[in-house]
């Protein structure tokens, strides 16, 4: 074999992921997502994108700000970044931090039907392959839209979400 550099292995590149989504609130079945990407990635980058098809609750600096406050709260650990995005495609951003996958959580059915043409179009952009993982069965049921209708008519939303979104959700109790 000739001489020269040897050929990269996985193990010499980071393995970065990004976690793209609304947070509109991140809720724990979010969190038991983003703790298990930090275990089996190097990096990861949770991303809130704007989603032009949906009406926001929470401003989109606030919503980085509460994730950073939950992932604290529930001491999740890794090389873990929070931003937002809304320059673009979710690929462009991928590009750009060297990610090369996506993670998504899948609660079910519904899950695999609304999130798999997105993960062809971004590995037909841009070659980024898209990883499901499971929450925590526990959370299998919660979703954001489901915590905002909750709160929205005056329900307790504490089980469904970080204490911090619940302080910022209702200010007034705790
Ligand atoms: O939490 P959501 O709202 O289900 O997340 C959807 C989101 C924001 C990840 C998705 O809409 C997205 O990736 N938007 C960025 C724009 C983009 O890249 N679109 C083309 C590929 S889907």
């Amino acid at each position: 074999m000739a001489a020269g550099p040897e050929p990269n292995t996985l193990d010499d590149v980071p393995r970065i992921a990004v976690l793209p989504g609304s947070f509109d609130p991140v809720t724990l079945g979010h969190l038991s997502v983003i703790e298990r990407a930090a275990n089996v990635f190097d990096e990861i980058h949770v991303v809130v994108v704007h989603n032009p098809g949906k009406t926001a609750l929470i401003p989109f600096a606030d919503r980085v700000q509460l994730i950073q406050d939950a992932i604290a709260e529930a001491g999740i650990r890794g090389r873990i970044t929070v931003t937002s995005w809304s320059v673009g495609l979710l690929v462009d951003y991928c590009v750009e931090v060297g990610a090369t996958v996506i993670v998504k959580g899948l609660r079910g059915g519904v899950d695999v039907a609304y999130e798999t043409p997105m993960a062809i179009v971004n590995r037909d952009l841009a070659a980024v392959e898209t990883i499901f993982v499971l929450p925590d069965p526990r959370h299998q049921h919660v979703s954001s839209s489901l915590v905002r209708q909750v709160n929205s008519l005056g329900g307790d939303v504490r089980p469904y979400v970080p204490a911090a979104v619940a302080a910022f959700l209702r200010p007034d109790e705790g």
